[in-house]
């Protein structure tokens, strides 16, 4: 497609300009301070959505954060793509690690750095643009909405009543997201599964205050000691999670799936490189695109209790803290899953403490189906701009959001993420290639052209 090339060759600094714009909003989802930016954000989608051709954009209140809708409908008679994005961030915290400051995006060595230049401010601005352009060319070939929300990186807790409040404003053949990675620059991919999630905050409280270590130590039950100990017990020496009934519901690939997967090309000493291991570690039997891709995984974000600041101070603490999150694969469910965690932590913790686990969110993983016209279509755009045909494989990442669209809106999702694993999403520096946000504003609209032919 030349033309797109064009556009994209004469209108690239603005894009960048608009999208550095949204960045320099600091939406962080899970600060209350940041309330404010949430709404001067989503005001500030509206408007591209609008600028770009787009009817009735407007923002609508949740309980939580607001969530942008937009829509251009061209002929009821044709099919409807919904696009889904989110606009909130992560914290961008530790604030000393980044090269230059999270909010005042910049380029450097080809690439755009700012907290959300991938995820997903970056990537949801590819599809502004590409809808920019067909609209700008009059050559929409299918109906598009939008719905922008403000709380997927605080597990959407308000998403889901939206879409039950708002089912038929919603309604839509097919749900296009970009909020995924692909395998490489080189090796255009497909997300084809995700990972559920079960995020819990465990408290182990021991004495009613800090105790003198002195006077107190070894005889009295440190309940840092123990939450290192009921932590190391939740895996053992195979890597395998010890709660009882855990596993009851994952489905075993089969060997010939396993085999397919394993097609996947996939570079492990680059894997290891990037993130500067020797030796990359797991549950034994599966590779490392098996762990991440069809596996659970029980991971400690961070435990806290006791002294942490300059120096020594000579205490048993009252109390120690961990939060625990928990990827599930298809067919596991993430409230079962809470429950056997919550009975097993409590049944193992020793006498002379009190243990307390509470869920903080989680949701269900997905898998697409390779045979929908959506994949099709997906498929046959990436050929086209990538010159090679995407491989098909599961991430390991969670968008609990898409299950629920299958459950509440009875709609499949396709996911075309253009971002790269070394993106650094979440982490201090993340950054979005340059290319790759032009390579999908120039995949996006052949999706479109492709998806409506399926449909017809
Ligand atoms: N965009 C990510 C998910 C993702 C990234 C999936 C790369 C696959 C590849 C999303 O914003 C995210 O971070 N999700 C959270 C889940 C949420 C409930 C906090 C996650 O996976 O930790
Ligand atoms: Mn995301
Ligand atoms: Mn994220």
């Amino acid at each position: 497609m030349e033309e797109i090339n064009s556009y994209i060759e004469e209108n690239k600094e603005r894009f960048l300009e608009e999208l550095f714009g949204l960045i320099r909003i600091p939406s962080v989802s899970s600060k209350s301070e940041h309330k404010p930016d949430m709404r001067k954000a989503t005001e500030y989608i509206k408007k591209s959505l609008t600028d770009a051709g787009a009817d009735k954009a407007g923002v609508f209140p949740t309980d939580g954060h607001p969530v942008v809708f937009a829509e251009k409908i061209i002929d009821p008679a044709l099919p409807v793509v919904m696009v889904y994005g989110h606009y909130d961030v992560q914290p961008a915290e530790p604030l000393d690690l980044w090269k230059s400051p999270p909010f005042e995006p910049e380029i450097r060595d080809g690439k755009i750095w700012g907290r959300g230049a991938d995820d997903d401010k970056g990537q949801l601005f590819m599809h502004v643009k590409a809808f920019e352009y067909l609209m700008s060319k009059g050559t929409l070939p299918c109906n598009v909405k939008f719905m922008i929300e403000g709380e997927e990186e605080i597990g959407s807790p308000n998403l889901g009543r939206f879409c039950e409040a708002n089912a038929e404003m919603l309604k839509c053949d097919v749900i296009l997201v970009s909020d995924t990675s692909m395998i490489g620059r080189d090796t255009p991919s497909i997300t084809t599964g995700l990972r559920g999630l079960s995020y819990m905050e465990v408290e182990v409280t021991g004495p009613n205050r800090d105790l003198h270590s002195g006077l107190y130590g070894g005889a009295v039950a440190n309940p840092v000691n123990i939450l290192a100990r009921m932590i190391a017990s939740l895996t053992d020496e195979k890597n395998r999670i010890t709660i009882p009934g855990f596993y009851d519901d994952v489905i075993e690939v089969s060997p010939q799936e396993r085999e397919e997967m394993a097609k996947a090309p996939f570079d492990i000493e680059k894997y290891k490189k990037e993130i500067d291991v020797d030796e990359l570690d797991g549950e034994s039997g599966y590779s490392t695109m098996e762990r991440t891709g069809i596996r659970p995984s029980l991971d400690v974000n961070g435990i806290w209790g006791g002294y942490t600041g300059e120096g020594a101070k000579t205490i048993l603490p009252s109390k120690a803290f961990a939060k625990i999150s928990m990827r599930l694969v298809p067919n596991q469910y993430s409230k079962k899953i809470d429950e056997l965690f919550i009975k097993h932590f409590e049944s193992i913790a020793p006498a002379g403490v009190k243990v307390s686990a509470r869920v903080l969110h989680g949701g269900e993983g997905y898998v697409s189906p390779v045979d929908h016209p959506a994949y099709r279509a997906a498929s046959k755009a990436y050929e086209d701009t990538f010159g090679k045909k995407p491989v098909p494989f599961r991430s390991g990442g969670s968008i609990p959001i898409i299950s629920l669209f299958e459950n509440v809106l009875g709609v499949k999702s396709i996911l075309m993420g253009f971002g790269l694993e070394s993106d650094a999403i979440h982490s201090p520096n993340e950054n979005f290639p340059l290319w790759n946000f032009y390579k999908g504003i120039e995949t996006i609209p052949l999706f479109y052209k492709y998806y409506a032919q399926e449909m017809m």
